[in-house]
């Protein structure tokens, strides 16, 4: 079976390929590298660089190969980019994906899975947050998100396009070998910044705010395994191929830690002493996510394998020391 992956070169998406690839798959990978790295593409799928709008770029990957499913994580995902450029994501966002949507309909492909967030959600109505809470975004990215959704709906309704949309809490974490990671630019995510910090790059952690209301006063947030949430992307795959039907899923670990907490097992792991300071808040944080991943467990089997932030951490750092400047070192 062949599985064309847009956005195979980023962060979720170059693990998920790798995984594929390892249960016997063929990939092939779809990117801009405007975010992506090439080096993140595992040599054994072809990589053809380019942007999901362009129409005949597409045309080009689909009538040179027989595609049965898509993986779609082509986007931008900076939040708070996502609030000063609305613009940009929702052309990116919605734009790219609709295109693409547009040519699996011409050639007939029926199935894909889409990488959305929790950030669909906004601020929670309740914790756990359950896929059938309400869903008001506060910012660009998780608009063009949950706006992809709602035509993946109309897809489906008028075409019988079959998805399955997994809707991430944090990612984090990297591949087992060590030879694939988290590399943003700019890094704005807790524990790569973190680790930074750990190897000397950064100065100190900026702790966003210490007065919401949680026990240490720092918000909290539900960390998932990339290799984890990888695997879910097969999952979900399979069964919405099997059962010829749409669904969509939360992927977490349901457990919640405040940045202090992570701050402090980085410095169980790396043994360093990570210094912190206090900052005041970043806009549009709210003070608890974490996922009700329930539905997922019980509907496909989906067992993550990385149950504790040490782990999640442990192999994080093993990337970072690998990699201290990400897939710019040899
Ligand atoms: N944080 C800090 N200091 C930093 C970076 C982050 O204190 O230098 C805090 C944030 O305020 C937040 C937590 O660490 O409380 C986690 O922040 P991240 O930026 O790592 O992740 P977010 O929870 O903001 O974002 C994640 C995904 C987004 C998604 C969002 C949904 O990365 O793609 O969840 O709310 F949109």
């Amino acid at each position: 079976m062949k599985v064309l992956v847009c956005g195979g070169a980023g962060y979720i998406g170059s693990h998920t390929v790798k995984e594929l690839l390892e249960q016997g798959y063929d990939v092939i990978v779809v990117d801009s590298l405007e975010t992506g790295h090439k080096k993140a593409v595992d040599e054994r799928a072809p990589l053809y660089v380019g942007n999901l709008s362009d129409e005949s770029f597409l045309e080009d990957v689909f009538s040179k190969h027989s595609i049965d499913a898509v993986i779609d994580f082509a986007a931008y995902s900076l939040v708070g980019e996502s609030v000063t450029e609305p613009a940009k994501y929702f052309e990116n966002n919605i734009g790219g994906t609709l295109s693409l949507l547009k040519k699996m309909r011409k050639y007939n492909v029926k199935y894909i899975v889409f990488s959305s967030t929790a950030a669909t959600y906004g601020e929670p109505e309740g914790i756990p947050i359950l896929e059938s809470d309400k869903t008001v975004p506060t910012n660009p990215y998780g608009e063009s998100k949950l706006c992809v959704e709602k035509i993946l709906h109309w897809f489906d309704e008028a075409y019988g396009t079959k998805y399955a949309v997994l809707r991430y809490f944090n990612a984090a974490g990297a591949h087992k070998s060590g030879t694939i990671g988290e590399d943003h630019f700019p890094e704005s995510h807790l524990i790569p910044i973190i680790l930074q910090t750990a190897l000397g790059k950064r100065e100190f952690i900026g702790i966003f705010g210490d007065d919401y209301a949680t026990e240490d006063g720092t918000c909290i947030r539900d960390y998932i395994h990339v290799t984890d949430l990888a695997q879910a992307h097969i999952l979900a795959l399979e069964k919405t191929m099997e059962e010829n039907k749409s669904r969509t899923y939360n992927l977490g670990n349901g457990k919640g830690f405040s940045v202090k907490e992570v701050v402090e097992m980085a410095r169980k792991v790396t043994g360093k002493e990570i210094p912190a300071k206090i900052e005041p808040r970043r806009a549009g944080d709210p003070s608890v996510l974490i996922a009700s991943s329930e539905k997922i467990i019980k509907e496909l089997g989906w067992e993550p394998k990385y149950n504790t932030l040490e782990e999640i951490i442990a192999s994080a750092w093993q990337w970072h020391q690998k990699h201290p400047n990400g897939y710019e070192d040899k």
